[in-house]
């Protein structure tokens, strides 16, 4: 599959011309076959879609669930849409401690659906305790999210695997290829109850928290793992080009290897 390499610049840069620059920066670096996704603060959106590729698109950090009204300060699906926004993250764990409920998560997921944009769903424990709590945390996070969904709308959504813990300056370690496997098997498992093993299989399971170039390919090495959101390491362009260009050069070298495995077996085939 295709990795999903997504970068969360948060509320940076301080500038629109840094902004500009760094994206620019990002898309000049980018191999001809990689791609990748930018969520942007709000305000950059309208100038940095100007500079959108077929490699380099423009994501939101959030949308308000209602379309219009008076609601002063947010923003909807309805007008990131016109910009061209191919993802939008939902249920950040920065918007959730700022007050974003399951129900509102679940709201905001219906909305950018709606505009035919990609929901990055976030969803993650704040601690890892001895007896598993956090399985039930994030599975809960899951279903209250998908509530009243389709299976058509369900396999439209990115599902992003973000322990609190792991996030940020403040983090207390990223999360280890394990704890990241276990956790993406078991949101595989939440899916396959829900809609079945097909979409559950085919659903893209990205991981974030503090990735950074030393780490990102031992997460891309994880079979269930997609792709990856990425934080501070996206507002590096030789960082966080770096991880995305290695990540399509290993899948060119698994696709190769596949291709080659399937010729020696039909050679071998005929030869009997
Ligand atoms: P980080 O942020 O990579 O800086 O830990 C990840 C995120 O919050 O999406």
């Amino acid at each position: 599959m295709e990795p999903l390499i997504i970068g969360n610049w948060k509320l940076n840069p301080k500038k629109t011309l840094e902004a500009i620059n760094t994206f620019k920066a990002i898309k000049k670096a980018l191999q001809k076959d990689s791609k990748t996704v930018v969520c942007v603060p709000t305000l950059y959106i309208p100038e940095l879609s100007k500079l959108m590729s077929n490699h380099i698109s423009i994501g939101a950090q959030d949308a308000f669930e209602t379309e219009l009204g008076a609601h002063t300060g947010k923003v909807s699906a309805l007008l990131l849409k016109q910009y061209k926004v191919s993802h939008c993250l939902i249920g950040h764990s920065e918007m959730r401690a700022s007050g974003d409920t399951d129900e509102i998560v679940s709201q905001k997921l219906r909305s950018v659906l709606k505009q035919g944009i990609i929901p990055v769903l976030c969803v993650g424990e704040k601690e890892r305790t001895e007896e598993h709590w956090y399985l039930h945390v994030v599975k809960e996070q899951i279903l209250k999210a998908f509530d009243g969904l389709s299976p058509n709308e369900i396999k439209k959504v990115v599902i992003a695997y973000e322990p609190i813990w792991a996030i940020g300056k403040d983090a207390i370690r990223s999360s280890t290829p394990s704890e990241c496997e276990e956790m993406t098997i078991f949101i595989r498992r939440v899916i396959a109850d829900m809609v079945g093993e097909k979409i559950a299989h085919t659903i893209k399971v990205i991981y974030g928290g503090s990735v950074d170039k030393t780490n990102a390919q031992s997460f891309m090495d994880i079979q269930g793992v997609t792709g990856l959101l990425i934080g501070r390491a996206s507002l590096s362009p030789k960082d966080f080009t770096g991880i995305i260009n290695n990540a399509y050069d290993t899948l060119k070298e698994k696709n190769k290897q596949y291709a080659n495995t399937q010729k020696n077996q039909r050679k071998t085939k005929a030869q009997k």
